[in-house]
Formats: structure tokens, sequence, C-alpha cells
């Protein structure tokens, strides 16, 4: 019995390692393509993706939400840093994804439903941290602060274009400083800030 279980250790064993083998050749052959314009296939997909959301969720797991998300002010603060720094891959309520998104794999994805797939914590999350190998970038050095205000932008998933560029617009006025609303910088009073062009498009500002 015991001979028995060593030969199914030992078959077990020698075929991991010839598996390996044959990846590592497969790899160094140059087999794998890492072209961007080349689909992954079904099953590295799907380990990806269960990577990435188990990864998330799990690291998410302890982070505190604030309780001030459904504050106005925040609402305004978010939607000026999501046009100044993620409209361009994303796209926004009303405003198409721009180009570098165009050639980008994995595609940046439309963030209209993000919060029905994801906790608050984990938006957070993601925006802090930014996931490795897919062109989505870390903002931590844009502080908490910033990165809660446009989760909870992103949480207004049914905005409308017309809302969007109105806070858009609102927040050039005051200067597209990453304040909110009726906050000024130190040493800015509201006068100060240029009013847009009043046909001015409601596109992000390219910073
Ligand atoms: C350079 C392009 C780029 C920029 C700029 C960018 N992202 Fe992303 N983002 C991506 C890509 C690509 C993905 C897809 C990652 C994946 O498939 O795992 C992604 C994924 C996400 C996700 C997860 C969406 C999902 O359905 O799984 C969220 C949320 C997100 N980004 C938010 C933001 C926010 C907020 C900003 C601005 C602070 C931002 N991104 C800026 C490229 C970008």
């Amino acid at each position: 019995m015991r001979a028995h279980l060593r030969t199914i250790l030992a078959t077990i064993g020698v075929g991991a390692g010839a598996a390996f083998v044959a990846a590592a050749m497969a790899i160094y052959a140059g087999a794998y393509n890492v072209a961007a314009d080349d689909t992954h296939w079904g099953l590295t997909l799907s380990v990806l993706e269960t990577a990435r959301t188990r990864s998330i969720q799990v690291r998410a797991a302890g982070i505190k939400v604030p309780t001030d998300l459904d504050d106005p002010a925040k609402l305004a603060m978010g939607v000026e840093h999501f046009a100044a720094h993620c409209a361009v891959c994303h796209g926004a309520p009303g405003v198409p994804r721009g180009e570098i998104a165009k050639g980008m794999y994995p595609a940046p994805p439309d963030l209209a439903h993000a919060a029905s797939r994801y906790s608050d914590a984990e938006l957070f999350w993601i925006l802090k941290h930014g996931i490795k190998m897919t062109g989505m970038p870390s903002w931590a050095d844009h502080g908490d602060d910033e990165l809660w205000a446009t989760v909870a932008f992103l949480k207004k998933s049914g905005m409308s274009a017309t809302a969007y560029g109105e806070l858009v617009k609102d927040n050039l006025m005051h200067g597209m400083q990453h304040h909110p609303r009726g906050e000024a910088m130190p040493g800015m009073s509201h006068g100060e800030a240029v009013p847009p062009a009043a046909d001015a498009p409601h596109r992000p500002n390219p910073r």
C-alpha cells in the first residue's frame, strides 16, 4: 500500500516537473505574445480576473469608509479630480474615452457601474494602489481626501452628462484647485478665477 502511494506521488512530481520545464521553454522561446493587440486566452483571463478580484477584496477588507461621502462638496471635488485625471482613459458622462485609451489592453472600462461591482472600500483601494500590468495607475500621491471624493463621484453612477458638465464648469470657474465648491485656495479669492467661455466644451482639463 505504502509503495503504491509512493509511486503515485513520484508520478505527480515528475509530471509537475515536466510541465514546469515545458512552460519555461515555451516562455524562453518567445511563444507567449505580450502584444497589446493580441487578446488573452480564456484560461489566462479567468486566472487574472480571479487574482485581481480576490486581491482587491482581501486588501480592502480593513479599510474604514468616511461617513461624509454624500456631502455635495465632496462630490464637486471628486468630479474635478475625475475630470482632470481619469476621464482621459475611462471617459465620463457625455465624454468619450481619450485617444490613449483606444490602444490599451485591457481597455479602461466605463466606470458608470463600477460602484455596483465594488464596495466603497474596494474602489478606494483600486484608486490608491492601481492595478499591476493593466495601465491603471496608483494615485497614492493624491492624498486620501481626494481619493475618497473621487469614490463619492463613482457612486453617482446615474449622473447625467448635463449634471457632470455643470460640475466641471463650476470647478473651472473656481480655478480647478481640487477643492470643494466654495472653498478657495489660501490666498485666492473667488473673483480671481477667469470663467470659461459660455460655449466651452465640457471636456476634462488635460492639466
Ligand atoms: C492610463 C489610463 C488610466 C487612467 C488615467 C486611469 N485608469 Fe482606471 N483603469 C485603467 C485600466 C486599463 C483599468 C482596467 C484594469 C483591469 O482590467 O484590471 C482600470 C480600472 C479601473 C477601475 C476598476 C474598474 C472595474 O470595473 O474593474 C476603477 C474603479 C478605476 N480604474 C478608476 C480610475 C480612477 C478614479 C482614475 C482617476 C483617478 C483612473 N481610474 C485613471 C486605466 C486608467
